[in-house]
């Protein structure tokens, strides 16, 4: 028979270890690996770009009927311990290289529109610019999740330009209505929390509810902004 005693010490061990695992070699990737802080460098630089060429936009379309298509814009880069969560997910070789070729979220630009109509005029707008290539779209608002989740998402290459180089770096892109943010936000606090516990089928559905009523909000706001254009 297993000592029970014996057993929990062996799982608190096991458990131990893997956190200094994981810390050592998140610490090694973040301070100590040049090509990676390289790395990071170059998608920060690509974050700016994909900035600069929504806030543009944002003035110009201003500009017109001084109604702002953008709320906010929001920017991440991708933590070392994500990177390594997802690089273990997936399966994927763990060098620098690895990352920039499996890894399409590294730079990340989330764009808050005041309405609808907004996200597809500046996703066409973006589109249009001589150097974005377009990679990937997934249209969740055409096409929600099951659980509800509304937003519009690309993956983008565009160039950075360095003292000797130019090079392209991928970027995702998630535009979505204030609504739509608002529900994401607070799905995602509340799956978050309940992480280790399990999601009953009546907070899924009551979740569900609220994305449908946010969306309903999203077509009204629409049509009086486009009654009062
Ligand atoms: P991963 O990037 O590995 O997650 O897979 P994927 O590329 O298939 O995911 P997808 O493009 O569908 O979504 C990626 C991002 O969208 C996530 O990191 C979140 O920011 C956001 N997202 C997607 N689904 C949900 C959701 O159900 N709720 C919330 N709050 N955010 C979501
Ligand atoms: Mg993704």
């Amino acid at each position: 028979m297993e000592d029970p005693g014996q057993k929990a010490l062996a799982t608190l061990r096991n458990a131990v270890a893997e956190r200094i695992t994981r810390g050592k070699i998140v610490d090694k990737l973040a301070e100590f690996s040049y090509p990676y802080r390289e790395l990071m460098t170059f998608y920060r630089c690509a974050i700016m770009e994909v900035e600069t060429k929504f806030r543009v936009l944002n003035e110009e379309f201003t500009l017109g009927d001084d109604c702002n298509p953008i709320a906010t814009i929001k920017t991440r880069l991708k933590s070392p311990e994500s990177i390594l969560e997802k690089l273990q997910r997936r399966g994927a070789p763990f060098s620098v290289e690895s990352i920039e070729e499996n890894i399409n979220d590294i730079a990340g630009v989330r764009v808050i529109c005041s309405f609808q109509s907004d996200i597809y005029m500046l996703v066409d707008a973006l589109l249009r610019q001589d150097d974005v290539t377009l990679l990937e779209m997934k249209d969740y608002i055409k096409n929600p999740k099951p659980n509800g989740y509304r937003s519009l998402h690309l993956i983008i290459s565009t160039p950075i330009f360095l003292h000797n180089e130019k090079r392209q770096m991928k970027v995702e892109v998630q535009l979505r209505t204030l609504a739509m943010d608002m529900w994401a936000s607070l799905e995602h606090q509340i799956r978050y929390k309940k992480e280790n516990e399990s999601i009953t089928e009546s907070i899924d559905d009551q979740l569900l509810a609220c994305a449908e009523l946010s969306a309903e909000v999203d077509r009204r706001m629409q049509r009086v902004h486009d009654e009062t254009m």
